[in-house]
């Protein structure tokens, strides 16, 4: 059910415990829109600093009394002091609206009683949707948002804050079984790390990579705002496929978020309006000089904004956020290609994959750019003209000539 969420701070650091209270919610609470960060001046007893306020739309299937607890308990968490009625606080929480209900009870009035008349609440509510109507008053957010008292309402730059709360990682959300899961604020490369520290399937994410690595030596700018990880896969029979199926999946993934211009270089940069978005890297895990393992990397430019990246990276590279102008959850976007993937890789273990080569050709422009092969230690580049079967490929050089290539040609 659909619901709304008024937060309040005005002990410092208001936006961490904004923050906070947010990453804790999530486990209970799907948010799917957050308003931009609002001042005010206290309401009721004034001598007291100014709040930080926004709103939330998400959705949760809880019973009002579970989600009242659940809130409270949140509050405690991120660090509610004892306060006295209207004084101030790290956290307040309050439910706005809860799809239609109208719930009167002692502990708990649903539409907030008093919200109709706080412009701390209307504001970002009119910014996150001027179209729902109060199911007690009857009134539209449109109407109560231009006769509420606004002066005291101050619209900040939020762009930071709202970053900040749509990069975190929060392992309850990604909610795998299949992987053992380590987080990382900022480490070198999750790459390196799962490589010194092996085990099968285990998924390692970063926030912050500060030698990020790409293929053939590139680096991997890793700010904070993409999504980086590792994991690793127990060895296939024929491996040279994987990274191109890694790929898919995650275009598959952006194409599902309502992203049309997506094109696969092969075998594994994906780009998003003809700038790369995502790039893949596949390695063999060797032990005793046996093969005992894949480590795959993938790193996709999520939340970040233009200034973000370095000006040499500019001209050909883009996030979501900088074709969308919006912010998406890191956590969701993973979860969402890590039951992709797994749908792909059983397709992979029984060698049942030309829907997916049909698929890649048809929709994902594999054959537009150019690549490089080596054969026989001689390099050249060529254009696909055909995925003959998941081993072997129909290229053309640029003399014209069409020849067939096994896939373990691309380096
Ligand atoms: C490329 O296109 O060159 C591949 C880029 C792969 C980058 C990812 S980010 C997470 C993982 N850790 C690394 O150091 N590299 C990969």
């Amino acid at each position: 059910m659909e619901l709304f969420l008024s937060f309040g701070s005005n002990i410092e650091p208001r936006e961490d415990f904004l923050k906070k209270a947010i990453f804790y919610l999530r486990e209970k609470i799907k948010i799917n829109k957050i308003s931009s960060l609002y001042e005010t001046e206290p309401w009721g007893y004034k001598d007291q600093d100014n709040f930080l306020n926004i709103v939330i739309q998400g959705e949760s299937e809880e019973d009002p009394d579970d989600l009242i607890k659940f809130i409270k308990h949140v509050e405690k968490k991120v660090g509610r002091g004892e306060s006295f009625k209207w004084g101030p606080r790290e956290i307040d929480i309050d439910i706005i609206l809860y799809g239609d209900k109208i719930i009167e009870k002692e502990n708990l009035i649903v539409p907030h009683k008093f919200f109709e008349e706080r412009g701390f609440v209307v504001v970002p509510l009119f910014e996150i949707n001027k179209y729902i109507i109060n199911p007690k008053s009857k009134r539209k957010i449109e109407d109560i948002y231009y006769n509420v008292d606004k002066r005291s309402v101050k619209k900040i730059d939020s762009e930071n804050f709202l970053r900040e709360i749509y990069s975190d990682l929060n392992i309850n959300i990604i909610n795998e079984k299949d992987y053992e899961i380590e987080i990382f604020d900022e480490i070198s490369s999750t790459q390196d790390y799962l490589k010194e520290n092996f085990s099968l399937n285990k998924l390692v994410l970063s926030k912050i990579q500060t030698k990020g690595r790409g293929r053939k030596g590139s680096y991997w700018f890793s700010e904070k705002g993409g999504l980086y990880f590792s994991f690793s896969l127990k060895p296939f029979n024929y491996i040279y496929f994987l990274p191109i199926l890694v790929t898919y999946s995650m275009a598959n993934v952006l194409k599902k978020l309502g992203l049309l211009d997506l094109k696969i270089k092969i075998p594994n940069d994906l780009y998003l309006n003809n700038k790369k978005i995502c790039g893949v890297i596949s390695e063999g895990y060797f032990k005793e000089e046996k093969l005992a393992g894949e480590i795959i990397g993938v790193g996709l430019n999520v939340n970040q904004s233009k200034s973000d990246f370095p000006d040499e990276l500019i001209n050909k590279t883009t996030s979501l956020y900088i074709e969308t102008e919006k912010f998406l959850f890191l956590d969701e976007i993973l979860s969402l290609f890590l039951s992709e993937l797994k749908r792909n890789l059983i397709y992979y273990e029984n060698e049942n994959l030309d829907h997916i080569i049909s698929d890649l050709e048809r929709n994902f422009k594999i054959f537009e750019e150019p690549f490089i092969i080596n054969s026989n230690g001689e390099e050249k580049r060529v254009y696909g003209k055909k995925i003959i079967d998941y081993k072997n490929l129909l290229v053309q050089d640029l003399n014209g000539k069409i020849f067939n290539i096994p896939l373990h040609f691309i380096p």
